[in-house]
C-alpha cells in the first residue's frame, strides 16, 4: 500500500469532483417527494462501485428505499471485509440558514480546513465518507492490491432508522457473510487526535399529541375555563427532568450501565477544552445531568430532547386563540442494556398518566435502536489502530460518541461480526444542520487511511 498516498495526490481533484456529482443528488430519505432521487442516486453509487472495481453490483428492493449491495470476492479462502454505510440525508431544513443550497456543494476553506471542505447536505453525513471506501477500493483494484474479498451494503433509509435493513439482513445472511464489518459515519476527536469509536447511543424516538378542546376557542372567552393543551404539553414536558437533570421516568435507569471509577478516569484523559466547546457553539455555559462531565453526559449517559413542539398560531402577528391540539417530538439517547422497546413503553405509560383529565394523549414510537460498545482487544480494532499509526503517525484513540446508528447492534447479533468504527468527520462539520461540511484533508486522509486497515485486518487472518 505504499504508494497510496501518492495514488491519492494524483488523483485527488477527480475525488473531489466525483463526490460533488453524488452530493448534487437530493437523497433525503423522510421525504417522499424525493422517491425518484433515491432512486438515481441508487443507480449513481451502483455505477461507481462498478467503476471502482466491484465485480456484482445490485440494486436490491426492500419495502422502503433500496440497498445497493456490491461485491468483489477475489479468493473464497481470504477474509471479507463488509462495508456498510447509507446514500440518504437528512432534509436540509431550515433553508435560509445555509449559506449556499444543500444540493449545490461549494468549496469554502474554514479556520479549522484551510484546504477547504465541500459544503452541501451529506457532505459528511455520510456519502463523503461512503465515498472514500469508494476511492479505497479503486486504489486497491487499479492497483493489484487488494489483499481479501470486500463486499458493500449502502443503505437508503439510515436517518429514518433503518426500518427495513433488518428485514435485508435477515433474508441475506449468507450473501453478507463477512469477517469484519466497516464504518465511516462518526468523526474523530481532532484532526490531529484520530481516534476509533468503540461506542455507539441507542435511540427511542416518540412523537406526542395533546388534544383539548374539539376545535380552537377564543381565548378570551374560553381562556381560564378550558385546558389548553400548550400549557399541559410544556408542564407535562417540564416535568420529565428534575432539578438536577435527571430524568423522571419510573424504571428509566434500572438497567443503565454505571462505569468504574477507573473507566471514567480513563474517558477524561481524552483531549477536550471546555472553554473552546462553549466558545464553538457560543454559549456562556454547559447544562446537562449532575455529577457527571460534558464528555460523559455526551456518551454515556442517556438524555431526553425533545426535538420539535408546535401547535396554535405561529403566524405572522397576533392572534388570540386557545388552540385544539399540541405536539411535540421526544427523543431518547440511551446506553448499553437500555432496552430501547422498553423504554418507549415505560415512557408512554408514564406521560399518558401525566395527563390531567382535561385533555386527552396520544403517544406514538416512531423508531430506535440499541446502544452499542465494542472492546479494543481484537484484530479488527488492531488493524484499524495501525492504519492511523501509518498515516496520522499518532495511535488512535477509543472514543464512545453520543450518536447512533441502530443497525450496528443488529449486524453483531445478526452476522456475529465484529464492527469497526473509523470516522474520519469532525464534530464541527454542521452534520444535520445548516451549512454541513465535510473537510477536503479528511476525506483525502480517510482514503489514504483505508486500505492499510485492509492490509493489517487479512495479515491478522492468515
Ligand atoms: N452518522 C450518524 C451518527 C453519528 C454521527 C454517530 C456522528 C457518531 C458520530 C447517523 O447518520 C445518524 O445521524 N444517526 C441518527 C439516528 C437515526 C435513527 C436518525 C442519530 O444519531 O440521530
Ligand atoms: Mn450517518
Ligand atoms: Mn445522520
Amino acid at each position: 500500500m505504499d504508494n497510496v498516498k501518492s495514488y491519492v495526490e494524483e488523483h485527488k481533484d477527480r475525488f473531489v469532483s466525483e463526490l460533488i456529482d453524488l452530493l448534487k443528488i437530493p437523497s433525503i430519505s423522510a421525504d417522499s417527494k424525493f422517491k425518484n432521487d433515491m432512486i438515481t442516486t441508487a443507480e449513481a453509487v451502483k455505477t461507481e462501485l462498478e467503476k471502482a472495481g466491484c465485480d456484482l453490483v445490485e440494486i436490491c428492493e426492500t419495502p422502503g428505499h433500496p440497498v445497493v449491495y456490491g461485491e468483489k470476492i477475489i479468493d473464497k479462502n481470504l477474509p471479507t471485509v463488509l462495508v456498510y454505510s447509507h446514500y440518504d440525508v437528512q432534509p436540509p431544513d431550515p433553508l435560509d440558514l445555509w449559506n449556499s443550497p444543500p444540493f449545490e456543494p461549494v468549496i469554502k476553506e474554514t479556520a479549522l480546513h484551510p484546504d477547504g471542505a465541500i459544503f452541501a447536505r451529506g457532505a459528511c453525513d455520510d456519502k463523503g465518507q461512503m465515498y472514500m471506501h469508494v476511492k479505497a477500493l479503486e486504489y486497491m483494484t487499479k492497483t493489484n492490491q487488494l489483499p481479501c474479498n470486500i463486499k458493500f451494503m449502502i443503505e437508503g433509509e439510515e436517518e429514518v432508522g433503518s426500518e427495513h435493513l433488518g428485514w435485508f439482513i435477515e433474508n441475506n445472511i449468507e450473501k453478507l457473510q463477512n469477517d469484519v464489518i466497516l464504518i465511516s459515519d462518526t468523526s474523530m476527536i481532532a484532526k490531529d487526535v484520530p481516534s476509533i469509536t468503540t461506542g455507539l447511543r441507542g435511540l427511542s424516538y416518540m412523537e406526542v399529541e395533546v388534544t383539548g378542546p374539539n376545535r380552537d376557542l377564543h381565548s378570551g372567552l374560553y381562556g381560564g375555563t378550558v385546558g389548553n393543551p400548550i400549557n399541559i404539553l410544556t408542564k407535562m414536558i417540564a416535568s420529565l427532568t428534575d432539578e438536577n437533570n435527571h430524568i423522571t421516568i419510573p424504571g428509566f435507569y434500572d438497567n443503565v450501565e454505571e462505569l468504574s471509577a477507573e473507566e471514567r478516569a480513563k474517558m477524561a484523559e481524552a483531549p477536550y477544552n471546555e472553554e473552546e466547546y462553549k466558545k464553538k457553539l457560543d454559549i456562556n455555559d454547559v447544562y446537562g445531568e449532575a455529577g457527571f462531565s460534558t464528555l460523559e453526559r455526551g456518551s454515556i449517559r442517556p438524555t431526553l430532547d425533545v426535538n420539535g413542539i408546535w401547535g396554535g398560531y405561529i403566524g405572522e402577528g397576533a392572534k388570540t386563540v386557545l388552540p385544539s391540539k399540541a405536539f411535540a417530538k421526544i427523543s431518547m439517547r440511551l446506553v448499553p442494556n437500555q432496552d430501547w422497546k422498553e423504554i418507549s413503553e415505560l415512557f408512554k405509560k408514564h406521560f399518558e398518566s401525566l395527563a390531567p383529565k382535561a385533555v386527552t394523549v396520544k403517544v406514538n414510537t416512531h423508531h430506535g435502536g440499541y446502544a452499542y460498545v465494542t472492546p479494543i482487544d481484537n484484530d479488527a480494532y488492531k488493524a484499524a489502530s495501525k492504519a492511523y499509526e501509518k498515516t496520522f503517525g499518532k495511535t488512535p484513540i477509543p472514543q464512545r460518541s453520543g450518536g447512533s446508528i441502530p443497525i450496528v447492534s443488529l449486524f453483531e447479533k445478526a452476522l456475529k461480526s465484529k464492527i469497526i468504527l473509523m470516522g474520519f468527520g469532525q464534530d464541527t462539520d454542521a452534520i444535520h444542520s445548516p451549512n454541513e461540511h465535510f473537510g477536503i484533508w479528511n476525506y483525502l486522509k480517510g482514503i489514504e487511511t483505508i486500505p492499510y486497515f485492509y492490509q493489517n485486518f487479512a495479515d491478522s487472518q492468515k
